[in-house]
């Protein structure tokens, strides 16, 4: 049954990478890869050394991305629940929008996005681009419209002068195209991890080596893997276990299910990227995960149908450590 089920994962990893490779978003040319000479036979991938992309384009986005004006109230930013410096995200189980309404999923990282295949916990938006009107027009989020961020636009100045240095018209597209430029700017190269990826033994202390050994054994990366180690292909939340005992099975909580209707979708999600995991407590998409042994013992009951010995917990959590890389300013 096991091996059936990993057989399975690994022709749906191959067909996954192909989306992965192309639906980026992003063309590789954009990123300056981190190694000389990449291992390609590993199902992981350092993460690019360096983007490309226009400073002015990602300036632009950088600033809408942290102006509160862009909300209903001029109370929240989207940098309020995605704190660049804390990781990227806001440290909440569930988040708070206007008015202090909360909303019912964990807000995922947005650094190293680009490297993902779809956005949001279900996949509902194909790029980062198409994500951007989800939070700000979400009424427990940014509570806004185009019409309330086209007439910000037109009445500051510093805008007005961007737009124009950049010759684009100050349009929804163009604040998608920048926030989405922005975003695909947020990369966090230099892990311990990636520096073995490229050659260097040293960089990865003994612990987080034989975690990453476990890693690969007990097949956790048949899911987490890719440049990633995750965001690449959805799955089941919950292989041997029914996950509706402990998790909500309210409308809006059912991942995948939620968009197709299908019920075999029920409880599937996008597979989260582990990168810089250490900073982006609590877990899961219902933040139900505190801490990070907490998570990955649920992942090896419930994905892998183990109950994994403590010591195999914290060098796994070592291995997860060595994933944090150099945040971007
Ligand atoms: C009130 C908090 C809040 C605000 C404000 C907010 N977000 Fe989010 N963000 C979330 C939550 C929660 C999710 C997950 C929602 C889901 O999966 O259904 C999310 C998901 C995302 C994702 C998808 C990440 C992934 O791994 O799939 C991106 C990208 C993102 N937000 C960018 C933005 C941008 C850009 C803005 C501003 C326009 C913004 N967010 C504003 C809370 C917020
Ligand atoms: C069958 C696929 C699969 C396997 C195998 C798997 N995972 Fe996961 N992992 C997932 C999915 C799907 C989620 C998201 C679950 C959710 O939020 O409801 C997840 C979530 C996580 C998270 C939480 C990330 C976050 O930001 O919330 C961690 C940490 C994690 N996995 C580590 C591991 C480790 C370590 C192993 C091996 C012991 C493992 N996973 C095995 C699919 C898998």
């Amino acid at each position: 049954m096991t091996r059936l089920l990993f057989a399975s994962i690994a022709c749906a990893v191959l067909v996954f990478q192909a989306i992965a490779d192309s639906a980026a978003g992003a063309s590789s040319d954009s990123f300056v890869s981190a190694c000389a000479e990449p291992d390609r036979s590993l199902a992981v991938r350092a993460i690019p050394g360096r983007h490309k992309f226009d400073p002015g384009l990602v300036a632009l986005g950088r600033k809408l991305f942290h102006d509160p004006r862009l909300s209903r109230d001029g109370t929240i930013a989207c940098a309020s629940c995605h704190v660049l410096a804390q990781g990227g995200d806001d440290g909440r189980p569930t988040s708070i929008g206007v008015g202090g309404a909360s909303g019912s999923v964990n807000a995922p990282s947005v650094l190293n996005r680009a490297f993902d295949f779809r956005y949001f916990w279900n996949g509902r938006a194909a790029t980062l681009e198409d994500q951007v009107s989800g939070p700000l027009e979400h009424p427990k989020e940014m509570a806004s419209n185009w019409e309330h961020v086209e007439s910000l636009l037109a009445r500051d100045s510093d805008y007005v002068a961007r737009f124009e240095s950049l010759g684009i018209p100050r349009s929804p597209e163009s604040v998608r195209t920048a926030i989405a430029t922005f975003e695909r700017s947020l990369i966090t190269p230099d892990a311990p991890f990636d520096r073995y990826l490229c050659g260097d033994e040293k960089a990865l202390p003994h612990e987080a080596r034989a975690g990453w050994e476990r890693f690969r054994s007990l097949g956790c990366v048949s899911c987490h893997q890719g440049v990633n180690l995750g965001g690449n292909m959805y799955e089941r939340f919950g292989v041997f276990v029914d996950p509706s005992a402990n998790h909500s099975s309210e409308p809006g909580m059912l991942g995948r299910f939620d968009v197709t209707g299908r019920p075999e979708d029920r409880f599937v999600f996008k597979v989260p990227s582990l990168r810089n995991v250490e900073l982006t407590a609590p877990y899961f998409h219902d933040g139900s995960a505190a801490t990070l042994e907490e998570a990955v013992h649920t992942m090896g009951l419930y994905q892998l149908g183990r109950d994994l010995a403590e010591d195999d917990v914290a060098l796994l959590v070592s291995f997860l450590r060595s994933l944090t890389g150099r945040l971007p300013e």
